[in-house]
């Protein structure tokens, strides 16, 4: 069933060089194509990077790290890099116009056996599968940045996706060593991105109405939430450009799902797109990996349960609306987000009524976004 060696990933930019590279390392040749040399010569820099860490830290040696690096072929033109490949992951921007040709493309250069997958973080699987000839192996695989340490692979069928293709995928994410959940509902930022994406927005607002600092809110939301990063540093390493589009998506086809906060568009406006430009919340020195000092001491200042009632809300949300279960939910959250302790366990650190009382006092004040969902109501029965 499973014939697949040869991979090509479209988009050669954060997430694509990191699959390619994850690819690589499970045994597989792949094809990294973007539209300039440029960018690939970029891509394969980064990937070089990537893989003498894993050198230094004995995770592989250096024969094993030539390797890796042998079996990735950065092509730009697109019949060549399509040529043998029997998967397709495209991480191409998140523009759909942009996709639909990208796909109609693809439809042209590849023969009817080849499988698509679309790395999107926020947009409708079955309406990219709309694009192409084969709708019915056609799915998303959303890998999680750096795809390189994060474990999580979120599998979303479309409404046309059949099952031979999803076991075709679930199989490949075991094979790169990484963990695949189902996403049962092709909704708005699937499992993590409904959870993340409001959170980034709800810490703007936390900002603008607490007395608190930018290195204060971020260290609670690092040791008081459990999350690896604080949110504003996890903003800026995942890129503000990401992130607004994933609000702009999200929000237009659900305005429940989120409530932008005006920073984000600012940020974006002003190309603020954090670690990659050099400055987002915070400034870095370059586009390498930098992380933001927090402190447990810093984390004093401030109680982040605004933020931990918006995620909980959002995970209850994903609960009653069936799109996986709360095992997933925990499991996706842990191996996509870093978070080190369950959610619903630092949901009963604050306390369910607590976090219910919160909602209702925000919804009060701020609407109807703040609605306490009906599976959190029930955890307080
Ligand atoms: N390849 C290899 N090594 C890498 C790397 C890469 N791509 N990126 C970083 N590293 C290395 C670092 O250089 C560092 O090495 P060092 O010890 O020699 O300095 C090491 O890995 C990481 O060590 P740190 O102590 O800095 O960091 P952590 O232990 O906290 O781990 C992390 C780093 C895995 C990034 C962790 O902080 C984490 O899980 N952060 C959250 C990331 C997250 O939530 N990602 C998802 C964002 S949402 C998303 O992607 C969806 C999209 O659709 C928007």
């Amino acid at each position: 069933m499973d014939t697949i060696n040869r991979i090509t990933v479209l988009g050669s930019g954060i997430m694509g060089h990191g699959i390619a590279q994850v690819s690589a390392m499970a045994g597989y040749e792949v094809v990294i194509r973007d539209i300039q040399q440029s960018f690939l010569d970029k891509a394969m820099e980064k990937i070089k990077w990537s893989v003498n860490k894993l050198v230094e830290k004995k995770k592989i040696d250096q024969n094993e790290a030539e390797r890796i690096l042998n079996r990735i072929h950065p092509i730009v033109d697109i019949d060549q890099a399509l040529k043998n490949s029997q998967l397709v992951i495209e991480a191409v921007p998140e523009d759909l116009n942009l996709k639909k040709k990208v796909y109609e493309e693809l439809d042209r250069y590849t023969n009817e056996d080849v499988i698509f997958a679309s790395n999107t973080s926020t947009l409708p699987i079955s309406e990219i599968s709309s694009f192409t000839s084969r709708p019915n192996k056609t799915i998303g695989l959303h890998f999680f940045n750096p795809p390189q340490l994060m474990q999580l692979v979120e599998i979303i069928p479309g409404k046309q996706t059949k099952q031979e293709i999803i076991d075709i995928a679930i199989n490949f994410i075991n094979k790169v060593g990484k963990t695949p959940i189902l996403c049962k509902k092709d909704v708005p930022g699937f499992i993590v991105n409904r959870i993340f994406i409001p959170l980034v927005h709800e810490a703007c607002y936390s900002l603008e109405r607490s007395d608190v600092s930018l290195v204060e809110l971020d260290s609670a939301s690092k040791y008081k939430m459990y999350l690896p990063m604080g949110i504003f540093e996890l903003a800026d390493y995942t890129g503000l450009d990401v992130i607004h589009k994933a609000t702009t998506e999200m929000h237009s086809r659900d305005k429940k799902v989120i409530f932008p906060h005006p920073k984000i568009q600012e940020l974006y406006d002003k190309k603020e797109y954090g670690q990659k430009t050099g400055k987002g919340f915070y400034q870095y020195q370059g586009d390498n990996y930098e992380r933001v000092q927090l402190t447990e001491e810093l984390a004093k200042k401030f109680d982040p349960i605004a933020l931990v009632s918006v995620a909980v809300n959002n995970a209850c949300w994903l609960l009653s609306n069936n799109v996986c279960d709360k095992e997933d939910l925990e499991k996706a959250l842990k191996l996509g987000m870093g978070l080190k302790k369950e959610l619903f366990q630092t949901a009963e650190i604050f306390g369910i009524g607590n976090i219910i009382n919160t909602l209702k006092d925000l919804q009060s004040k701020f609407g109807v976004f703040y609605e306490p969902d009906q599976y959190l109501l029930m955890l307080n029965k």
